[in-house]
């Protein structure tokens, strides 16, 4: 069902072909960007493992939505100025899932197991802020989208207000938009209106929707007022972004509109993302790269950067290019060779501050983001964990100059402005002769070992030579490359659980691994040819998150457990799920890690899945939920209370062929496809997962 027509080559997955057109410009048509000649395994780091809790106290007297939250979300009274969260604490009891996994499906629904129920809670083209005109299918304007739900959800953040728990803000990602599935009696891009262009822009950027909870249920909805203080639209298409970090006013992001390298209209491709503890969302700018034309008119000394980066500089318009400098000039690197570094970013919103502009953090570094998420170590420090979603690219981690300081939310709103920035370098601990590339299990039965955190900058200081602090910050990638970081399968949303401080990164998959003359496989790579991809846990030495040293193992190595070349942390096969392309991570208050995926390549629909990570049951795996079809499950995020999980259902009815004339999916109305946010909760009131 999901293959109308031949694929392009995606990397692996079942993605369609008209998703990868859309979604990251057909990146993997395109060889890998990582040429560079850097091992993909790097020196032995002695390290030891240790385990600890994390989070710190918030300030007395703030409440949060269930405190053992999934995220580290914030407090915030209504009515008065938001105050940071209380740390989550373990609740619940670790290592238990109760629910009775659903079978892969293809069907075009969203299936949930028997005793949840399931709703959406805001669709593409729904009323976001008060007064915002309803949804006309052909009567789309810029300044309608503006106001309305934007497309393909990705990031679901929920932050909620007071200590009610009936009342939250709903933070969403819009990563892309898919015109066929949009506009009716679409044909080209090329023939789109200009108006058209400028709908697909405000149809990109973040929503901000304040929801409630109906009646003492987990399902929550939107508010309905006259007055709607704090939602809002952020597009690509006209919100002003405040840079922030070493690279403001640098040669690289200076234009002719912003001589002074400070301010940056609109952000793209906004993918994964994070609450943090003083209750603000980050979100990742991906595949930025593919809404820029005229890269073949750089100066050539660029164009090595730019490709690193997946720019196209052999042509004026990338394959499936949208066109946008017909509406807005700047999206021409011809006339404006900068705009381009001005995306790729760590974005930063205050959901609870209306009026003040988001932010992009330099100091965080710039390459394909794919997301970021904080934890706070023993020393007050903030650490951010990311990864950049390439094939054959890298992890990375922030830590902040300055320390978190609990109730002073002011001070902490600074804290991604500056510090040190990390990649990643790992090791197996087994011969290279028992990495065969199959997926079997070296003789020391794990894929595992040690790995150090390489710095790249701190403040104003670089630790790469021949690089200055705003070529590292802008040329991430490159400098990556400098310090010999290891190649990895796709890093898309890399987690730390906030009840044992060990991070988990999704590896989504990497069909190029060991092929032709690509990078061969290593033991945290370890298959050649990856389709299912695999889970990467880190444990930091010392529970230390300001570290520089760790140790790492694959909990999880995914396709169908009845394969030889999977692995759930030892459990019994035959009683888990299965599972292809881990994408999005998340927890909720036990500790059980959750997994969305992007591309199930075992040919059934994408979905939702949990398994216990500590423990005897760790590795029992069981699928949670099923999206409609051509679709891929994001966020996910699950409350604190653990009484709702939340999803986005990217992209449903993206199969190539299909128009909103003629959908595949006609999810969830009936009628044609959109993409929603849905929410599911146990129809008897308990907590979701155990
Ligand atoms: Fe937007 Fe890396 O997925
Ligand atoms: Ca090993
Ligand atoms: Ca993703
Ligand atoms: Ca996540």
């Amino acid at each position: 069902m999901r293959r109308l027509l031949p694929l392009l080559g995606h990397s692996g997955g079942s993605r369609d072909a008209m998703t990868c057109l859309y979604r990251c410009g057909n990146a993997c048509d395109h060889p890998a960007p990582n040429t560079s000649d850097n091992p993909y395994l790097g020196d032995v780091v002695n390290a030891s493992m240790s385990r600890r809790g994390v989070m710190r106290a918030g300030a007395a007297g703030a409440l949060v939505l269930g405190v053992g939250g999934a995220s580290a979300a914030a407090a915030v009274p209504a009515a008065a100025a938001p105050v940071p969260a209380t740390a989550p604490k373990p609740a619940g009891k670790a290592g238990k899932i109760s629910f009775k996994a659903i079978p892969p499906n293809t069907l075009d629904n969203l299936v949930v197991p028997n005793g949840y129920d399931s709703a959406v809670v805001i669709r593409w083209g729904d009323p976001v802020v008060a007064g915002a005109p309803d949804f006309d299918l052909g009567g789309q304007t810029a300044k309608r989208q503006s106001q309305q739900f934007g497309y393909n959800n990705d990031f679901v953040g929920v932050l909620p207000f007071g200590n009610s728990g009936d009342r939250a803000l709903l933070v969403v990602n819009h990563e892309y938009t898919n015109e066929e599935l949009m506009f009716p009696g679409f044909t080209s891009l090329d023939a789109l209106t200009v108006e058209q262009i400028k709908v697909a822009m405000a149809a990109h950027g973040l929503s901000v929707v304040e929801i409630e909870r109906a009646g003492r249920t987990g399902q929550w909805t939107p508010v309905r007022s006259k007055r709607l203080p704090y939602n809002k639209r952020i597009t690509a298409l006209e919100t002003v972004f405040k840079l922030t970090g070493p690279v403001v006013g640098t040669s690289a992001v200076k234009t002719a509109a912003d001589p002074r390298g400070q301010w940056v209209i609109g952000t793209l491709n906004n993918c994964a993302g994070g609450v943090t503890p003083w209750g603000t969302v980050l979100s990742g700018e991906e595949n930025f790269n593919q809404y820029f034309v005229g890269g073949d008119a750089v100066a050539e000394a660029d164009k090595p950067k730019l490709n690193r980066y997946g720019i196209t500089t052999t042509a004026r318009y990338p394959s499936g290019s949208r066109k946008w400098d017909r509406a807005q000039e700047r999206f021409d690197l011809a006339k404006h060779p900068n705009e381009a570094n001005r995306f790729g970013w760590i974005v930063e919103v205050d959901p609870f501050d209306p009026d003040a502009p988001p932010r992009k953090h330099t100091a965080m570094g710039r390459f394909k983001h794919e997301g970021a998420n904080v934890i706070v170590a023993k020393s007050g420090h903030v650490v951010a964990y990311m990864g950049d979603d390439e094939r054959f690219d890298y992890l990375y981690k922030f830590v902040s100059e300055k320390k978190y300081r609990p109730g002073d939310r002011r001070h902490n709103l600074t804290l991604l402005e500056s510090g040190t920035l990390y990649v990643a370098q790992v090791t197996g601990d087994s011969p290279a002769a028992e990495i065969d590339g199959t997926g079997k299990l070296p003789s020391d039965g794990a894929f595992d070992g040690t790995g150090k955190w390489i710095k790249l900058v701190s403040g104003n200081k670089s630790f790469v030579p021949g690089m200055t602090v705003a070529d590292i910050l802008t040329w991430t990638r490159l400098a990556g490359d400098a310090v010999k970081a290891t190649k990895m399968d796709r890093p898309e949303d890399v987690q730390p659980s906030l009840r044992t401080g060990k991070i988990y990164a999704a590896m989504t998959n990497n069909t190029n691994r060991a092929v032709g003359t690509n990078p061969g496989v290593d033991e945290a790579n370890p298959r050649s040819a990856n389709k299912h991809g695999h889970i990467f846990e880190i444990t930091e030495d010392k529970g230390d998150h300001t570290g520089e040293s760790f140790t790492w193992t694959l909990p999880i190595v995914c396709g169908d457990p009845a394969a030889a070349d999977t692995y759930f942390g030892g459990y019994d096969k035959t009683a888990v799920s299965p599972i292809s392309c881990p994408d999005n991570v998340a927890f909720d208050s036990a500790g059980n890690l959750w997994i969305s995926t992007d591309g199930n390549a075992l040919g059934t629909n994408d979905g939702l899945f949990a398994t216990p990570i500590e423990g005897s049951e760790r590795g029992h795996l069981r699928q949670f939920l099923t999206v409609p079809r051509g679709a891929e499950t994001c966020g996910p995020f699950i409350t604190g209370d653990d009484r709702s999980v939340f999803v986005a259902v990217q992209h449903p009815g993206e199969i190539s062929g299909a128009t909103v004339d003629k959908p595949v999916s006609t999810w969830p109305d009936g009628d044609y496809a959109k993409p929603a946010v849905v929410v599911s909760w146990r129809l008897d009131g308990g907590p979701i997962g155990s």
